[in-house]
């Protein structure tokens, strides 16, 4: 019981941090368009142009920008029917696709 609380109280305190540490991450103008032009070469055909339709693949407009880790993790290895990227993009390039995906397309 008393370790239970005191595990849900650590992971509250975790999201707390990441939510914060999402909150102040800033994106380089630069970033985002190397970010999204990987995106519209590679990850358009299935999550849809400028992310808009993705017809039966993830809309990453709505990806949370909490789960960075996730989003790395994903791309890098895949997920289902998603094919993994990390063959083709090294870590700073898939640093550049989470920048588009958190501010590429924000108006
Ligand atoms: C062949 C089609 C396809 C391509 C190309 C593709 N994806 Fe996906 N992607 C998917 C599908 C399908 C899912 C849903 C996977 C699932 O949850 O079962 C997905 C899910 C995701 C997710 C969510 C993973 C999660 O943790 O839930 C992210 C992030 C993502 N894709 C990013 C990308 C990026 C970035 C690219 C380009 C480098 C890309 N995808 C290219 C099909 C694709």
């Amino acid at each position: 019981m008393k370790k239970s609380l005191s595990v849900l109280i650590l992971s509250a305190a975790c999201a707390f941090v990441a939510a914060q540490a999402a909150a102040q991450e800033k994106f380089e103008p630069a970033q985002i368009k190397r970010g999204s032009a990987i995106y519209s070469q590679n990850c358009s055909p299935c999550h849809g142009p400028q992310m808009a339709d993705p017809a039966g693949a993830f809309d990453l407009r709505t990806f949370p920008a909490d789960q960075k880790s996730r989003f790395l993790n994903s791309v890098t290895k895949g997920k289902n029917q998603m094919p993994p990227w990390g063959d083709l993009f090294n870590p700073e390039e898939i640093e550049t696709l989470w920048a588009y995906v958190m501010a590429g397309e924000k108006k």
